[in-house]
């Protein structure tokens, strides 16, 4: 029975609503949104970083920033018919897993948002903040269907090659970067060790072979084929590849 407490919980997350007596302050809201910074934009020039533009985000369906690869789960609950409220956010940005897990009624369901806020006012505050962002563009914007993935998942494994170049490129390094800290330091890096996972030895592996552990996955390592695209898997390996990755 224990491993369904967690789930439980985040029902009482989604179903249950504010707590009465904390009021929300737009204003405030727009200096907790700092957090969020680091992977949101909002705005006029707004671009899609590790997470996608929030401009207008209250009131858009979810998952429909245009541009943005979401993570499996976000995306079916958007073709599922939700559409962000302040109340939904704030309950999203609470526990993004958890919150899809019960959406979806799928106890796998997992965001590639791996960021929690836990403070409730600032919680408030910061749907507060974007409810007040307006993006005529944004609530049009229609999800981009993802591409048809017909290769196995071995033949996607065997296309990859690595150049010098692509390594070297700094753009490719920056987006593997974002997400190494974003995601693999849950388990990996020098916070989470001696602990869930083996400290990476880069220097020892070939790029092919860290494509294939992050895209496939193998025994207690997660498969991320789901949450990033052959791209963003491809410049995670430029990261770990790179001279300044830290393991
Ligand atoms: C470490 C990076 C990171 C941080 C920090 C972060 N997010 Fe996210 N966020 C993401 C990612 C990645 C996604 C896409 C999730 C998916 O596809 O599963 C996302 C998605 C979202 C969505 C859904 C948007 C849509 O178009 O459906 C909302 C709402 C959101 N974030 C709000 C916030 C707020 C508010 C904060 C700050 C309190 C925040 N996020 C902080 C990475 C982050
Ligand atoms: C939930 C915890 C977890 C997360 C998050 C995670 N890993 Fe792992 N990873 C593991 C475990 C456990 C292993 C060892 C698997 C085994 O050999 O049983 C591993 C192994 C690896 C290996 C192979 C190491 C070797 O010497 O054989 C690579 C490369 C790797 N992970 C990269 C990553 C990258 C890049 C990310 C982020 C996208 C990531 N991991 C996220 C748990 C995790």
């Amino acid at each position: 029975m224990f491993r369904f407490a967690p789930l439980i919980s985040a029902l009482v997350v989604v179903i249950g609503s504010a707590t009465p007596g904390l009021s929300q302050d737009a204003t405030a809201g727009e200096a907790v949104f700092k957090k969020c910074k680091a992977c949101h934009q909002i705005g006029a020039d707004a671009k899609n970083g590790v997470g996608p533009v929030l401009t207008g985000v209250i009131g858009r369906p979810a998952g429909s920033a245009d541009g943005y690869r979401y993570g499996k789960g976000l995306a079916a609950a958007g073709e599922k018919g939700l559409v962000w409220t302040e109340e939904l956010v704030t309950n999203f940005v609470t526990d993004p897993n958890g919150f899809l897990q019960v959406y979806l009624d799928d106890p796998k369901a997992k965001s590639k948002m791996s960021f929690k806020l836990k403070d409730e006012k600032d919680r408030l505050d910061v749907a507060a903040y974007l409810a007040t962002t307006t993006d005529a563009d944004a609530a049009a914007a229609q999800p981009e269907p993802a591409p048809e993935e017909t290769r196995t998942v071995e033949e996607v494994i065997d296309d990859q090659v690595f150049t010098e170049d692509f390594l070297a490129d700094p753009a490719n390094i920056k987006t593997g970067k974002d997400i190494w800290f974003a995601q693999c330091t849950h388990c990996h890096g020098f916070k989470a060790y001696p602990g869930k996972a083996p400290k990476l030895k880069a220097g020892k592996y070939k790029p092919e072979f860290v494509f294939k552990r992050v895209y496939k996955g193998f025994k207690k390592m997660p498969a991320w084929r789901d949450s990033y695209s052959i791209d963003e898997i491809r410049a995670i390996v430029a990261y770990v590849k790179s001279p300044g990755f830290s393991p």
